[in-house]
């Protein structure tokens, strides 16, 4: 998932032109939990592979597909086959020194025996910071992959990717090229110098065979920063949108869909989303008591990694639970995305999490 210094998903469902999640989605949302009860009394079938198993792998080759990013191979350090995944799926990817970042898949799905991630280097990040400065041979351990950025089967696709943002996407684009899906993929940048797997993007034979009319690459220094309305120019019903890039570029293009029937959309950030309907409230830290003000147009987790910079967060997008810390007190506004196991009556995501009113006391 990231591709970028911190990887990010929003709510794994699509969303309809206006925001809201797709009504397919929201059913199953509601049908999960109560199969989830049901499962539970049945029992398991049959022991599950858990995804938070820790995995030692070994850095074999690295490369530089462009300017400032580095794109890891990764083996598992026995030779054993890695667990399977998926186009748009991503690993928790535990750096030597402890830090947790996620990063997309942006291999072959089909290659059991490697992974690979592509990171870009981010002033002061210390992700990627840390990334850039691995070594061939270096040893890393994963977590998953998961997929918070599903890709069902769909009649067309659009694909829309800035930078980065490629990485999730082109397992996706080579999969709707295998399957003759008919697809478009726009494939935007600051330069073809920053642009990684230019290459590999040409290289996908589009719907019938051959490279694909239906891929445009676009660097800003060449055409200009791309119009949203152009990125969704010609789209057509029941075609399924895929983003990943900046903010900007995200709601640009949901702004830009036109009113038509079956356009879901999903999207990945690279930063966090933006506070909406923020209200400044008080946390307490209650192993000393020290009481902290978070402002309106701020998160908990900022203002409390400026007292304790230890505090743990990775996706800092409320869906990977890096940042959880028990409630002890208090009514939460819970704007995180619930995983298995949590208990969103004693745990609070501060990344993203706000206050229902009142101060929240944090075992912390
Ligand atoms: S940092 Fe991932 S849920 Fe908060």
């Amino acid at each position: 998932m990231k591709h970028s210094e911190e990887k990010y998903a929003d709510p794994p469902y699509p969303r309809d032109r206006r925001g809201r999640p797709d009504r397919f989605y929201r059913t199953l949302d509601r049908l999960v939990p109560a199969l989830e009860r049901l499962s539970a009394m049945i029992g398991p079938a049959s022991d599950p592979t858990p995804v938070d198993r820790d995995l030692a792998v070994r850095v074999s080759r690295i490369d530089r597909p462009a300017d400032g990013v580095a794109a890891l191979t990764l083996e598992a350090a026995g030779g054993t086959p890695l667990p399977t995944w998926q186009p748009g799926c991503h690993v928790d990817v535990v750096l030597p020194s402890g830090l947790v970042r996620q990063y997309s898949l942006c291999g072959d799905p089909g290659d059991r025996a490697r992974y690979r991630i592509a990171v870009r280097r981010i002033p002061g990040g210390r992700g990627s910071g840390e990334v850039h400065g691995l070594a061939e041979g270096a040893r890393l351990t994963l977590r998953g992959p998961r997929n918070a950025f599903p890709f069902p089967r769909f009649e067309r696709y659009l694909f829309v990717a800035g930078g980065i943002g490629i990485t999730p996407i082109l397992p996706m684009v080579r999969a709707a090229g295998r399957l003759g899906a008919d697809f478009r993929l726009v494939y935007t940048g600051r330069s073809r110098a920053s642009m990684p797997f230019l290459d590999e993007v040409a290289a996908v034979p589009a719907a019938g065979g051959g490279p694909g009319p239906r891929i445009e690459i676009r660097p800003d220094d060449e055409f200009g920063p791309p119009a949203a309305e152009d990125l969704v120019a010609g789209i057509a019903p029941g075609t399924a949108v895929y983003v990943c890039g900046p903010p900007p570029l995200i709601e640009g293009v949901r702004g830009a869909l036109p009113d038509l029937p079956g356009l879901p959309l999903f999207w990945e950030r690279f930063s966090p989303p933006p506070i909406t309907d923020g209200a400044a409230f008080e946390v307490e830290l209650a192993r000393s008591g020290q009481v902290l003000r978070v402002p309106a147009d701020r998160t908990a987790l900022d203002v409390i990694a400026e007292v304790r910079p230890e505090t743990p967060y990775s996706c800092r997008q409320g869906f990977c639970g890096t940042c959880r810390v028990r409630l002890l007190s208090g009514e939460a506004d819970h704007r995180d995305r619930p995983t298995g196991g949590s208990s969103r009556r004693e745990e609070i995501a501060i990344c993203v999490s706000r206050s229902g009113g009142g101060r929240l006391r944090l075992d912390m």
